[in-house]
């Protein structure tokens, strides 16, 4: 329930553009959606060193970590996987205005979780990448061991297993992990950031 009666928004002097002058680079959000194992964590990691090394400004905000925090009150219930993503968009919209790249590692499962994030930020500030890798392919990697729990039935709801997953139907990239290493993954979306601008 939105509760903003009597709350009203007060401007900074020091704008996004600003800050996105003094940085010499864009702010957009890097949304990784895929299934558990796809490669968004390790990706991510990569990445953001892979700027840090460019002198770019970028944070990281992973599924699990934010779960020890922030929404640590929050199951993976259809409901709470809501609620996760759409506090994770608000925490993205705010980095966003901060100046900062931000790259987010989260299964994110339903496409209208997402869209919502995407509506929240300005055109071109979103940029949805899909971290696709086959089901059997994930699960023989199996990095957690939690494909093998909810196979034995000790998780429920997990996705992929009983749970669904919703592909993006037009994600601005594809990374596929299954033909793709790690270092080629993060060359292919710096360039992406590079040829657009953004960096
Ligand atoms: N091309 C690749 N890209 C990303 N991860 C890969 C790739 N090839 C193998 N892997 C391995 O797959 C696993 C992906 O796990 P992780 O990054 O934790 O996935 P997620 O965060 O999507 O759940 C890691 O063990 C990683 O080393
Ligand atoms: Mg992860």
């Amino acid at each position: 329930m939105t509760q903003t009666k009597n709350i009203v928004w007060h401007d900074s002097v020091v704008t996004k553009q600003d800050r996105s002058k003094q940085n010499n680079h864009q702010s957009p959000v890097l949304w990784f959606t895929g299934l558990s194992g796809s490669g968004k964590s390790t990706i991510t990691v990569e990445l953001e060193k892979a700027l840090f090394e460019k002198g770019i400004r970028s944070y990281r905000l992973d599924g699990d970590n934010i779960r020890h925090g922030l929404n640590n009150n929050l199951g993976f219930s259809p409901e709470d996987r809501k609620e996760n993503i759409r506090r994770i968009g608000e925490v993205a919209k705010l980095l966003n205005d901060a100046g900062l790249i931000t790259l987010t590692a989260f299964i994110s499962p339903y496409r209208q979780d997402r869209d919502n994030v995407r509506k929240l930020l300005a055109d071109g500030e979103f940029i949805e990448v899909y971290v696709k890798c086959s089901l059997e392919k994930c699960e023989a990697r199996d990095p957690k061991g939690l494909y093998q729990k909810a196979r034995a039935g000790e998780i429920k709801g997990f996705t992929g297993i009983d749970a669904p997953y919703e592909e993006p139907e037009h994600p601005e990239l594809v990374i596929d992990t299954e033909n793709k290493s790690v270092d080629e993954a993060v060359a292919e979306i710096i360039a992406y950031l590079e040829t657009r601008n953004y960096i």
